[in-house]
């Protein structure tokens, strides 16, 4: 928290914002949906790909933002398994985005200690990019602070059928596939996220009321928080409105009592919650 506050103008909005904020209760896991590149061009009468351009920054204000207030894990949507259904010559956009992103940010990665993960079926992208991807997954793999994941090519579904399909195979290489139980934390324990709290905050951006098959297991209990604004124009002082916003909620998990958004724990969402905070 005081390592954002640091770089924020004093007297500025998103430091009054950051400051109203409180330490105790930020969200352990973020996800994003990052939506609206395409309507941000189209309003400017540009290119569906200068978008896309203008999108990266946004993520990048995201990162560091989360990483300075202290949050465990971070999960941007920036491209579903869906997704390929759009023009080839977009598509091969978003690939040349990741790399330049790649290609720029991994330093900045290392400097903060941020450990970048890929989610999502990476095999099936273009191979610079998925080496690249993979070379900086396994260069920040040391990193102890923020867990960033990158969901691409990526889809809720397929992830918790990949999850069933690992154990029915450690199952059957054990020779113990007709006593097979599968449970929710062997399940969740076979997901991307493995080991990762739940998600607690899920920001979709372009008022898009839907969750286009993001993170369907992790979101189970997550705070939902939708605005209007479109990604591009996503800045600090919008995702720390949607942090404040989700410290205001009265999270109950099933039970009567409010539980503060205090992070909840992978598999810890069945059964009785922790005391209310
Ligand atoms: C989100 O913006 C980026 C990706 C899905 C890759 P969109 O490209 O979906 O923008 P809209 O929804 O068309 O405005
Ligand atoms: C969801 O946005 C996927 C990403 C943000 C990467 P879409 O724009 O693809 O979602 P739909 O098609 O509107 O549901
Ligand atoms: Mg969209």
């Amino acid at each position: 928290m005081q390592e954002l506050l640091a770089i924020l103008p004093p007297g500025s909005r998103e430091y009054e914002v950051a400051r109203s904020l409180d330490p105790a209760r930020l969200p352990a896991h973020v996800g994003i949906i990052m939506d609206g590149n395409g309507r941000w061009a189209r309003r400017r009468s540009l290119p569906r790909a200068a978008g896309h351009r203008a999108g990266v920054e946004p993520v990048r204000m995201s990162v560091e933002t989360c990483a300075r207030l202290g949050i465990r894990s971070l999960t941007l949507y920036a491209f579903s398994a869906e997704n390929w259904k759009r023009p080839r010559t977009e598509v091969e956009t978003l690939w040349r985005l990741l790399h330049y992103y790649l290609g720029r940010e991994v330093a900045h990665l290392m400097e903060n200690n941020i450990r970048l993960r890929a989610i999502g079926r990476i095999h099936a992208l273009p191979k610079e990019v998925r080496r690249q991807l993979e070379d900086a997954v396994a260069a920040t793999a040391g990193n102890s602070g923020l867990i960033l994941n990158l969901a691409i090519n990526y889809s809720g579904r397929a992830e918790i059928v990949d999850a069933v399909n690992a154990l029915i195979e450690e199952a059957r290489l054990a020779g113990a596939l007709d006593r097979l139980v599968v449970d929710e934390e062997s399940l969740a324990s076979r997901l991307s996220t493995a080991g990762q709290p739940d998600v607690d905050l899920l920001i979709r951006t372009s008022g898009e009321l839907r969750i286009s098959n993001f993170l369907l297991w992790q979101i189970a209990y997550a705070e939902l928080y939708v605005t209007p604004t479109l990604w591009p124009d996503f800045d600090r002082l919008a995702l720390l409105e949607a942090i404040a916003a989700y410290q205001k909620r009265d999270r109950r998990f099933g039970g009567i009592e409010a539980v503060h958004g205090a992070p909840v724990e992978q598999g810890s969402l069945i059964g009785v919650p922790g005391p209310a905070a």
